[in-house]
């Protein structure tokens, strides 16, 4: 039988409180991603960065809904679509889900179409939303059964409050102490079978215990450039826009694997098509509103060519560790760590070796052609 879990009842535990405004703001995370809001960047201004931002709002209408209209990701897609489909045969909750990779790969898209797909309810939080043990708790008891739950930037949980998720995902129970000292008595609860979809741009962070928890792990590859070409026409489709196909392929080489990029960047293109009075954009128009933009051939922005710059001149080509690096660029760690240097990696462009990050013979042959 499920207890359920009263949050407005006082219990003498000082973890279990329920603060109605915080709790309001993280179910209303849903589909808008405010989530992104509510990370501490410096980099907001980087039109390639990854991560969404404010004007990424009015393109929320191009993520896709189902599995058919996801482009890319096929391995994990097909995988996932065997799971879900084995899962919804038996009537039981899918197994817990962890999806990693870099930001702006669509992580939160494709949790949300795990839940339509299982055609279940998608409860959406995020690691640092979730401040104490009663906030998992008072999210886990309102669950029903088979509903999804997302947390968002999973690694960033607190350890007590990750320690709650042990149970609930092996055993679907809640544990929770009540009283203090000699008084102290543990409950433990009942929950509904559900399936937690965790997202994670730095998988690394996350404890041993957490993950072995989880029973798929799905990791989210950088998009080629066919396809993300691909979804800059559906997008421009969405958005009322002709593009001619070397234009989207055009836009799709700068957008460093990443579809929320390739989103924003395809907007701006269609600014300068718009001003130009043209009602297609052909390539030349996609070239030169990218020139405008400053982007690089590969997507590459000041940011990522002043770590380039960093490391082959003021450290000469030297091994460097995060921190000394962040400091160099003025930047904070995260965002090298998250952003710049997986796609760097991915390029070739330096490498991570046990003493610390170093530009590769590619990384120097790019950066002296960009000097040039
Ligand atoms: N496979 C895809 N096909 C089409 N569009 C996509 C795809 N993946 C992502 N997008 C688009 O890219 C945008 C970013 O996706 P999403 O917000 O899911 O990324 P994310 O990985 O959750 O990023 P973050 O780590 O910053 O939360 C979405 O608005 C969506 O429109
Ligand atoms: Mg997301």
């Amino acid at each position: 039988m499920a207890i359920s879990f009263n949050p407005h009842q006082k219990l003498d535990f000082k973890e279990v409180s329920y603060d109605p405004v915080r709790s309001t703001k993280a179910f209303s995370m849903i589909e808008d991603n405010a989530i992104g809001e509510d990370r501490p960047r410096t980099s907001d201004t980087r039109i390639i960065s990854p991560e969404y931002l404010s004007e990424d709002m009015s393109t929320d209408s191009l993520r896709p809904l189902d599995f058919q209209e996801f482009l890319g990701q096929s391995e994990l897609k097909d995988k996932m679509k065997v799971f879900i489909q084995a899962a919804n045969q038996r009537k039981e909750a899918l197994d817990h889900v962890l999806l990693a990779g870099p930001p702006g790969l669509g992580k939160t898209t494709f949790a949300k179409i795990i839940s339509n797909e299982m055609k279940a309810n998608f409860v959406i939080t995020s690691g640092p939303a979730i401040e104490r043990q009663g906030d998992l708790a008072a999210i886990l008891t309102n669950l029903a059964p088979r509903d999804v739950l997302f947390i968002d930037e999973i690694h960033r949980l607190r350890l007590p409050v990750e320690e709650v998720l042990y149970s609930a995902m092996e055993d679907y129970k809640l544990d929770i102490v009540v009283g203090k000292g000699p008084e102290a008595r543990t409950l433990r609860l009942d929950l509904p079978p559900f399936t937690l979809v965790g997202a994670t741009t730095q998988a690394g962070k996350l404890s041993a215990p957490l993950r072995d928890r989880f029973g798929i792990l799905g990791d989210f590859e950088y998009y080629t450039t066919e396809e993300l070409a691909k979804i800059i026409r559906r997008s421009a489709q969405i958005l009322k826009i002709e593009i001619e196909k070397d234009a989207s392929l055009e836009i799709s080489r700068r957008s460093r694997g990443t579809p929320r990029i390739a989103n924003r960047l395809l907007r701006r293109v269609r600014d300068v098509a718009q001003v130009e009075g043209l009602e297609k954009i052909p390539q030349a128009i996609a070239g030169k509103a990218l020139e405008m933009l400053k982007v690089t051939s590969h997507g590459l922005d000041r940011l990522d060519m002043r770590i380039l710059e960093v490391l082959h001149d003021k450290f000469e080509g030297n091994p460097v560790g995060l921190s000394t690096l962040a400091i160099s660029v003025a930047e904070d760690e995260e965002t090298i760590a998250e952003v710049c240097e997986p796609f760097l990696i991915q390029l070739g462009m330096i490498e991570r070796t046990p003493r610390g990050r170093q530009i590769t013979a590619a990384g120097r042959r790019y950066l002296q052609d960009w000097k040039s």
